[in-house]
């Protein structure tokens, strides 16, 4: 080793001993007979100091040439510091340089190289490699192996087998798009990436591995955001002869032990909701359960639960808007009676954005005194508004939020509204962890686009056998063995049981529209595995990066990959994607028209 101690190590136990460090400069102070300069690894930053008088002025002039980001070997003795910096972990001491060598000079940084930096987004991501040299990302990369660490720790005491399957495969209509790959030798002909290894780890169920995971990427071209990537992680996990019961219990179980073992958290056992009431009581299948604020109904679709439950406080009072909804449900915002009318008028406004898509927002302010101020003061009495704030369980002083319309679309507008004013009472702490477990989603999914029903999750997974006479009736209501797990407000995993025998999958390909051929020149690999002896089996795969982001508390999950893509899917440090030549584009049999 060119060093004999890393920077982060050095304590007032190493004083008087002779040391190496490497490292880069993070800054030179310069006072004229004195020079500091702080040394950087990744391990951390140590002080360097070097003094005219006692320096050598050779060595003191070379100093006062370093850079920034230069690269360079000390030696010196250890020293304690006269003024101790307790904020670092070696603010004890400083080395007096006695021979410095540079190992590699550097241009000057397109931004600075500390916790806070002056680079913005894209220069940051062209200059990737120097913004990994910045503590806060490294440590985000180190959140990020131990996780990977620790999943593999907690499913190989469990006897799961990691297996690699294939990266070039066979490109499928359902689900995301594709990214291809041509073939030089087929002309004509392309591979697949994989948007996960689904239909392999079922293979590797009828082969009877009965417990595999695998750490895998996974390729979808659509549309980035925040939380979506073109390339991703995905911890990806299957299981035989087992019930629905043992996957939850199983990956619960992976959730807990990584908060126990990467944050020291205990998570509770994870609650389990519906779909359906996820829907109902937060708009949302994927709910942010770190605070309650419940969806209550004041006026509910008629044939609501075969006429049960069926709830009216608004009809017949003149007000239109609530006559002629489907649906009027709200919210109740804890103190905030005495928002001002330009607050309301925000609330309404962010509503009503295009995004949001809302006619309008109604509210009731339940006063301290325990009069009642609303919007709809015309329409409802004291006595009515009174009803609506006892189906709120409102307490003076509390705010009413209400939104009417269509159910589905109403309730997706205040589920916004929901995560909004949770924002804005501080409900949506980052440091707080709420894990939910959301089951019996819809196996099927009207698309407008193509005018036909899509598979929810994917074409494998098997519907609840008692709803499987609605296929024929009423699609759309069939359940599936289906579950997602949420943390705070995110999808971080979703699963089902599969189907596992060949007349059953065959007709869950009809009612999606393939023809027996289709099916057959898709998946005829998978249905023939079916009939070679396929055992019960289900599973489920956890958004890998997602998760490290919601683990080191970010909202992106670009600061977890190492060399992430930019919101327009390209790499803006190696500028893909690019063009190929000619001659590439002629061995592949592919023409470019302009
Ligand atoms: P699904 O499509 O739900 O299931 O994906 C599983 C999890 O992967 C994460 N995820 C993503 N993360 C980042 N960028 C993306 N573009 C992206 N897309 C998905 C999400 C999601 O919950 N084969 C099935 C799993 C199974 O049935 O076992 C599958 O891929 O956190």
């Amino acid at each position: 080793m060119l060093r004999t101690h890393t920077c982060g190590e050095l304590r007032l136990s190493h004083v008087n001993q002779i040391v190496t460090l490497t490292g880069w400069v993070q800054r030179l102070r310069d006072k004229g007979s004195l020079l500091w300069i702080d040394l950087r690894d990744r391990y951390g930053i140590t002080q360097l100091i070097l003094e005219e008088g006692s320096t050598n002025a050779a060595l003191m002039a070379a100093a006062k040439n370093l850079g920034r980001e230069f690269v360079i070997k000390a030696t010196g003795e250890v020293k304690e510091r006269m003024s101790k910096n307790d904020k670092m972990p070696t603010g004890d001491i400083e080395i007096k340089v006695t021979e410095l060598i540079v190992l590699n000079a550097a241009k000057t940084p397109p931004f600075t190289i500390e916790d806070e930096t002056d680079g913005g987004d894209e220069l940051r991501m062209k200059y990737r490699y120097l913004d990994l040299r910045r503590t806060p990302v490294r440590e985000s990369l180190m959140l990020r192996h131990k996780m990977a660490q620790q999943t593999r720790i907690y499913l190989d005491s469990l006897n799961f087998t990691e297996v690699e399957t294939p990266v070039l495969i066979k490109s499928t209509p359902e689900g995301a798009r594709d990214f291809v790959v041509p073939s030089r030798v087929h002309h004509g002909e392309f591979y697949a990436l994989p948007q996960s290894p689904q239909t392999f780890k079922q293979l590797l169920m009828v082969s009877g591995f009965d417990r595999y995971y695998q750490i895998v990427k996974c390729f979808r071209d659509e549309d980035l955001r925040a939380d979506r990537q073109p390339e991703f992680t995905q911890i990806d996990c299957e299981m035989a002869f087992i019930t629905q019961e043992d996957i939850l219990s199983t990956f619960e179980g992976l959730i807990r032990h990584l908060f126990k073992a990467v944050k020291g958290i205990d998570l509770p056992s994870v609650p389990r909701m519906t779909y359906d009431d996820a829907m109902k009581y937060y708009g949302s299948d994927k709910p942010d359960t770190r605070f309650e604020m419940k969806f209550v109904s004041l006026k509910t679709p008629l044939l609501d639960k075969e006429g049960s439950g069926v709830v009216d406080l608004t009809s017949g009072k003149n007000f239109v808007v609530f006559d002629n909804a489907e649906l009027v449900v709200g919210i109740c915002a804890k103190g905030c009676a005495e928002y001002t009318r330009k607050q309301l008028d925000e609330l309404t406004e962010f509503v009503k954005r295009p995004q949001i898509g809302a006619k309008g927002l109604v509210y009731v302010q339940c006063k301290a005194d325990g009069s009642f101020k609303s919007s709809v003061d015309k329409f409802y009495t004291t006595d009515d508004l009174k009803k609506w704030a006892e189906a709120f369980n409102a307490q003076p002083g509390d705010l009413l939020l209400i939104m009417a319309g269509e159910t589905d679309s109403t309730r997706k507008q205040l589920n916004e509204l929901r995560l909004l004013m949770g924002e804005k009472l501080g409900l949506r702490d980052k440091n707080k962890f709420s894990a939910l477990w959301v089951l019996d989603f819809p196996l099927l999914e009207w698309n407008e686009e193509t005018n036909r029903y899509h598979a929810m999750h994917h074409p494998f997974t098997s519907p609840k056998p008692e709803d499987i006479p609605l296929l024929e009736t009423d699609p759309g209501k069939v359940r599936a063995n289906a579950y997602d797990m949420v943390l705070n407000g995110s999808e971080i995993g979703g699963g089902s049981i599969r189907i596992h025998d060949r007349a059953t999958q065959q007709m869950m390909f009809n009612h999606l529209g393939f023809t027996p051929e289709e099916a057959k020149k898709q998946f005829g690999f998978l249905m023939e595995a079916f009939e070679y002896g396929a055992p019960p089996h289900g599973g489920i795969a956890f958004g890998f990066d997602r998760l490290c982001a919601l683990f080191g508390g970010s909202d992106s999950i670009r600061d977890y990959i190492a060399f992430p893509k930019n919101n327009a899917g390209r790499d803006m440090m190696i500028d893909t994607p690019s063009t190929i030549s000619e001659e590439q584009l002629k061995e592949l049999g592919i023409q470019v028209r302009n």
